[in-house]
């Protein structure tokens, strides 16, 4: 073959290996901004789900920063982690289906009421079912509510049976609600909430699951722990206070610590204490 066609062929060859190289890179791209996209979606439909539940603020993005961290460290796949934090984003959404009247009653709740407010899993499950791309985060979404003997629903499903994300996300969730502020009582302190988390082991919540959970918090550094919740930071958000470095789960945490420093300022100092 003469020179200047064996150059020819391997200038072509190039030249299609860069545009291909090229295409990959723009599907990539097109993929990852679609799912920054689907991200943003969500965290906005989450504050807008906030908004309606106001004792939540911030709830969904404590509880999407934990279970990432406990998916990863259960060995999940990129694509599995996405899931679960999709589903945390997600899990409650079914409230929106649920009156006021019952939703924020102050007192105790009927019978009738509260198999009302049980239903909001089956009305958030229900709602994703179009969305092929949320096949696993549906049934993530309508089993957070089972415990692990068997005893929670809507199906009484046990153990493994399960889904994996919503092992995760029944421990996490129930974690933050306990740390969290409430109308009607103060919050636990984070050594509370974990030996009512202990206690639920095997019975409520996946011990495997809580297992990690007491690892990842007893491996933080305690400037690390949020001082407002006491769940772990990601690290993002700062705040220098009296010489020492304040780090937050969420910007409503955040917030929370600038206006009342002094209030918060020792708690972190003993953080989770272990
Ligand atoms: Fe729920």
């Amino acid at each position: 073959m003469p020179v200047t066609v064996h150059l020819f062929m391997y200038a072509l060859l190039t030249a299609l290996l860069i545009a291909l190289a090229a295409a990959l890179y723009r599907q990539r791209q097109f993929a990852r901004e679609r799912e920054e996209d689907l991200m943003s979606l969500l965290i906005a439909l989450s504050s807008l789900m906030e908004l309606r539940d106001a004792y939540t603020e911030g709830h969904c993005a404590r509880v999407r920063n934990l279970v990432a961290m406990i998916g990863e460290r259960l060995g999940l796949s990129k694509r599995q982690v996405e899931d679960v934090i999709i589903a945390a984003t997600l899990h409650d959404i079914g409230k929106l289906g649920v009156p006021d009247a019952i939703l924020h009653k102050p007192g105790r709740l009927t019978e009738d009421e509260f198999s009302f407010i049980k239903r909001h899993v089956i009305f958030g499950s229900s709602a994703l079912t179009s969305i092929h791309r949320f096949r696993d985060v549906i049934n993530m979404v309508k089993h957070h509510h089972e415990a692990y003997d068997g005893g929670g629903y809507p199906d009484g499903l046990k153990g493994e049976m399960i889904p994996l994300g919503s092992r995760i996300i029944a421990v996490i969730d129930a974690y933050d609600a306990m740390t969290s502020e409430r109308a009607y009582r103060h919050s636990y302190t984070p050594e509370m909430a974990m030996a009512i988390l202990a206690e639920g082991t095997g019975r409520q919540f996946d011990p495997e699951v809580v297992d990690i959970f007491v690892k990842l918090l007893k491996e933080r550094p305690v400037s690390a722990v949020d001082p407002v919740c006491g769940m772990p930071s990601d690290g993002l958000r700062r705040v220098r206070h009296e010489g020492k470095d304040y780090y937050f789960c969420s910007h409503a945490c955040m917030e929370a610590f600038k206006k009342e420093p002094a209030k918060y300022a020792g708690a972190s100092v003993s953080g989770m204490g272990m």
